[in-house]
């Protein structure tokens, strides 16, 4: 195969090298060692004919694309159509989309994006971070959506008089001087040469300044004939009134029919967030909550990566991944990782996954379970430990207070830092719940 033969000419042009370096050296000594500590590594390579470990494809990490995404063809075939009804300038709702920590939302969101683009959209992405304004972030991302429009347009004075508001839009945000030590750090330079415009988008209240920005943005795209998305991920951390300014400007957008459209991505309680906030966000936006992949999905999502490769799964060893992944799209790519690296041939057995499996839960346990565990206080531990011992279902925050024999007003705090760290949500009044699969099954694990 290609790619053994690729790797068996670097393994011998490693040992030329050596050869070469061994000649100012005691010899012997010297070219034995070397062979000593290259056999381990041929014989992988001969032992694994057909399940490389250089083209393993999966890939586990936060926001990693995976070699087949499988199982969302509903909510592609859905946003297809909000770009075709927005490019036609029909009225329509954007989307949102929902679900835990792993199930795909930001591939999606990803996704979404590559389909705007080859449609010769104007694209922008932000990341909201709680206790961050949205301000400085969203100027960037429509500075970039504009700037991919930019080059189809006539008349180069109408962005640069574009370019003039943005910046204003941007800097009403910004302490008077220009803020002190970390403030000053991260001032806007956005390296747009044209003077700041005056009194469009700058007075400081976001509400009026994103509506107007907004307007003009999908003007812009107007004249060119296309359309603007702006996607936002992490979406239930933009901060209280950044939701509301955000909504209040998409409704008045909604109304005049801009091709502009913000779509999101966020955790199962965003949309509580949003109606918290605007009563009408529930007819702005279509919701989309993606989980787990059904079993056939998460068999493609395994088998057509490896057929490219001509590698395959026996039917054993898909039943024992899907037991073991439980269709989570995160645990799917992080098993299969380890199981290719693990097998020493095709078809890959239930065996193969049972010699895996130790390795792979370890490494969930360090990179998904436990970077997320370690952001936590002591007290907030304690908080989680005991909704664990309640079980998998969402969990009355009363009956965490009773596990821990407290007050319920006492541990809000926790709870509230808990919310506000994403590791927990209430999508429901008095419920609590882990934003994370499996995370309770992961505490009843731990030592206490
Ligand atoms: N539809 C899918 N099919 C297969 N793997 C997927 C799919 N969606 C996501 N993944 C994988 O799941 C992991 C988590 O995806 P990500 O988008 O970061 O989740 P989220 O944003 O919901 O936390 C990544 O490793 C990604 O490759
Ligand atoms: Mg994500």
């Amino acid at each position: 195969m290609a790619t053994i033969t690729a790797s068996a000419r670097d393994v011998r042009g490693a040992r030329d090298a050596g050869a070469r370096c061994t000649r100012r050296a005691p010899r012997a000594t010297r070219r034995m060692s070397f062979y000593a500590n290259l056999r381990p590594q041929l014989y992988r390579l001969i032992e694994s004919e057909s399940v490389d470990p250089v083209r393993n494809p999966y890939a586990p990490g936060a926001g990693q694309r995976p070699p087949e995404l499988a199982g969302r063809d509903r909510e592609l075939q859905q946003f297809e159509v909000v770009l075709e009804r927005v490019a036609r300038g029909r009225p329509e709702r954007s989307m949102i989309v929902t679900g835990l920590r792993g199930v795909g939302k930001t591939v999606l969101l990803n996704a979404f994006r590559s389909m705007a683009i080859q449609r010769l959209w104007g694209t922008g992405k932000i990341e909201a971070r709680p206790d961050q304004s949205i301000r400085r972030p969203v100027a960037s991302a429509l500075h970039r959506a504009v700037r991919e429009l930019a080059p189809r347009h006539r008349a180069p004075d109408r962005i640069e008089e574009f370019l003039g508001v943005l910046k204003a839009f941007a800097q009403a945000g910004e302490e008077p001087g220009g803020g002190r030590g970390k403030a000053r750090a991260h001032r806007w330079q956005p390296g747009i040469d044209v003077p700041a415009a005056r009194g469009r988008a700058d007075s400081g209240d976001l509400e009026i300044d994103l509506t107007e920005l907004f307007v003009d943005a999908a003007s812009v795209a107007t004249d060119v004939g296309a359309g603007i998305a702006l996607f936002v991920d992490e979406m239930q951390d933009v901060p209280a009134d950044d939701v509301s300014a955000l909504c209040a400007a998409c409704h008045e957008l909604s109304q005049n029919g801009g091709p502009l459209i913000v779509v999101g991505a966020g955790l199962p309680h965003l949309p509580a967030v949003l109606s918290a906030s605007k009563s009408y966000s529930e007819r702005l936006f279509r919701y989309a909550r993606i989980d787990r992949l059904d079993r056939e999905s998460a068999d493609i999502a395994l088998l057509a990566p490896a057929e490219r490769e001509d590698v395959t799964f026996t039917p054993e060893a898909l039943d024992a991944l899907y037991g073991a992944a439980d269709g989570y799209p995160y645990f799917v790519q992080a098993y299969a990782k380890v199981v290719w690296d693990v097998a020493p041939d095709s078809p890959i057995t239930a065996d193969d996954i049972k010699v895996a499996a130790p390795e792979a839960e370890s490494e969930l346990a360090v990179g998904f379970f436990g970077s997320r565990y370690e952001r936590a206080t002591p007290a907030e531990r304690d908080y989680m430990r005991a909704m664990a011992m309640l079980g998998d279902d969402p969990v009355p925050t009363a009956a965490v207070a009773d596990e821990l024999g407290r007050k319920p007003s006492s541990l809000s705090p926790a709870r509230d830092g808990l919310i506000k760290k994403g590791l927990i949500y209430s999508a429901e009044r008095g419920l609590v719940a882990f934003t994370v699969p499996h995370f309770g099954k992961f505490l009843r694990a731990q030592p206490v």
